[in-house]
C-alpha cells in the first residue's frame, strides 16, 4: 500500500510504520491522521503481525500538529469537527506500539510518542508541548499523559513555558523508557518490537491492557483486573507450553492461543 506521508514496511512479524513529511518535520496534518488510521488497521487485521514500530524521521519524529492547517480555523469549526478526536483511535491500537523518537517531538509530536506503549528515545531527541507559545494548550491528550509520565510538576514547568527538554532529562522524568545512540535507534526499536512479537499473543495483549488499567482505576480495581486477566491466561494452550518448556530446559513453541 503507498502512502503519501508514510513509509510502512515488515521486518518479520513487526510493522514498521515511518512519518514521512520531511519539508514539514513531520507535522501531523489530516492525511497523516487519516493515514495512520489506515495503516494500523492493516497492520491490527495482520494475524502475521506481533508488535508495532512508530518512527519519524532523525531530524524529527514530529514537530507538531500542522500549525498551518489549524491556523484559520475558528473555535465552530474546531468544536463541530471535535479536532485532533480521530487521534484517540491511534491510542487504542491493541497491538504493542514503540516510539522510536530522534529528533524533536513536540506538541502533537510529544503527544503522539505518548500515544505508544513505550518510547526509545535517541540522544538527540528533544521532548516539549509548546502550544503555550502559541495562544493554545496541549489538544492530543498532552496535559493528561504528560502528566501521569512525569508528574505535576515537570509537566506544568513543560506546558507552562513551552521549553524542550532533553532525552536524559526525559529518562529522568519518566517520559522516556530508553536511551540509545542515535545509529542504534531502529535497531534497538526493532529488538524490542521483534522480542515481544515472539511471545504469546494473548499473553502480550492482556499485559497490555492490565498496565494500561493502572492509568485508569483505583489500586484495587487495578490488582482485581490484573488478577482475573492472570487467571484468563491458564485457559491457553501457551501458558502450558511456556511453562512446560521452563520445566524441560527448551525454548518454548507458542501458538498464539
Ligand atoms: C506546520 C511546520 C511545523 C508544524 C515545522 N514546520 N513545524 N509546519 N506545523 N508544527 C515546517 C516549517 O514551517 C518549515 O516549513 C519546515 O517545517 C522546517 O521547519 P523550520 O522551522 O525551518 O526548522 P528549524 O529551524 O530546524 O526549527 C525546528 C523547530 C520549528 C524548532 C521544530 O520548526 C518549530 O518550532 N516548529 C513548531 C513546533 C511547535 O510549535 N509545535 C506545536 C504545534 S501545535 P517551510 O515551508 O517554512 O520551510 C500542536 C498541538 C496543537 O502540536 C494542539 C492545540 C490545538
Amino acid at each position: 500500500m503507498a502512502y503519501e506521508t508514510l513509509i510502512v514496511e515488515t521486518h518479520g512479524a513487526v510493522g514498521l510504520v515511518r512519518l514521512n513529511r520531511p519539508q514539514a518535520l513531520n507535522a501531523l496534518n489530516s492525511t497523516v491522521l487519516a493515514e495512520l488510521t489506515q495503516a494500523y488497521a492493516a497492520l491490527h487485521a495482520d494475524d502475521a503481525i506481533g508488535a508495532i514500530v512508530l518512527t519519524g524521521s532523525e531530524k524529527a519524529f514530529a514537530a507538531g500538529a500542522d500549525i498551518k492547517e489549524m491556523q484559520s480555523l475558528d473555535f465552530i469549526d474546531a468544536y463541530r469537527r471535535d479536532l485532533f478526536s480521530g487521534w484517540d483511535e491511534i491510542a487504542k491500537a491493541r497491538k504493542p506500539v514503540i516510539a522510536a523518537v530522534s529528533g524533536f517531538a513536540l506538541g502533537g509530536g510529544c503527544e503522539l510518542a505518548m500515544m505508544c506503549d513505550f518510547i526509545i528515545a535517541s540522544e538527540t531527541a528533544k521532548f516539549g508541548q509548546p502550544e503555550i507559545t502559541l495562544g493554545v494548550i496541549p489538544g492530543m491528550g498532552g496535559s493528561q499523559r504528560l502528566t501521569r509520565a512525569v508528574g505535576k510538576a515537570k509537566a506544568m514547568d513543560l506546558v507552562l513555558t513551552g521549553r524542550m527538554m532533553d532525552a536524559a532529562e526525559a529518562e529522568r522524568a519518566g517520559l522516556v523508557a530508553r536511551v540509545v545512540p542515535a545509529d542504534k535507534l531502529l535497531d534497538e526499536a526493532l529488538a524490542a518490537a521483534a522480542k515481544i512479537a515472539s511471545l504469546s499473543r494473548p499473553s502480550v495483549l492482556m499485559a497490555k491492557e492490565a498496565v494500561n488499567r493502572a492509568q485508569e482505576a483505583t489500586l484495587e480495581e487495578g490488582l482485581r483486573f490484573e488478577r482475573r486477566l492472570f487467571h484468563s491466561l491458564f485457559a491457553t494452550e501457551d501458558q502450558k507450553e511456556g511453562m512446560a518448556a521452563f520445566v524441560e530446559k527448551r525454548k518454548p513453541a507458542f501458538k498464539n492461543r
